[in-house]
């Protein structure tokens, strides 16, 4: 089983980017952790700042995983062009967030990829990427992507 963890904006900064929201780990140490915890399923890795590189990976995703683990970070709030990504592939994917975007400011309440996704983890840290491949790993049926 093959999955896609995609990360957006500004997400290449974890680790010196407001360490009291995001916490203290890189992006290169959450996907070390990922990849130590989940040995068994083929898990790659690719961070964006660029709404259309954004786009490009996920219609790419649609022919190669069974899954694709997203945190579409600031995009959530307002990339329609995001959202309409997300419900034009049949590819699961699963919303993320480290932090809890519904008990920040009111701009990071407004939600445009929610309805179009499988399922979302927010709020903990790393742990939310552990239970969306969890999540990914416990829906996939036939195993052969
Ligand atoms: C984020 C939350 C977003 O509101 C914010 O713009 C991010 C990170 C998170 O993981 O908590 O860049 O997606």
């Amino acid at each position: 089983m093959k999955i896609l963890v995609l990360n957006g904006p500004n997400l290449n900064l974890l680790g010196r980017r407001e360490p009291e929201i995001y916490g203290s780990l890189s992006l290169e140490q959450i996907n070390a952790e990922l990849t130590t915890h989940f040995p068994k399923t083929q898990l790659d890795f690719f961070q964006s700042n660029c709404e259309a590189v954004l786009i490009d990976a996920l219609h790419a995703a649609c022919s190669n995983y069974a899954g694709v683990v997203f945190n579409p970070a600031a995009f959530t709030h307002y990339s329609i062009a995001l959202r309409d990504a997300i419900a034009a592939i049949t590819v699961p994917v699963v919303e993320v967030h480290l932090s809890n975007p519904e008990q920040r400011e009111n701009f990071r309440k407004i939600n445009l990829v929610r309805d179009v996704c499988a399922s979302h983890f927010q709020g903990h840290g790393a742990q939310s990427y552990m239970d969306a491949v969890n999540y990914l790993i416990g829906r996939n049926t036939d195993g052969s992507v």
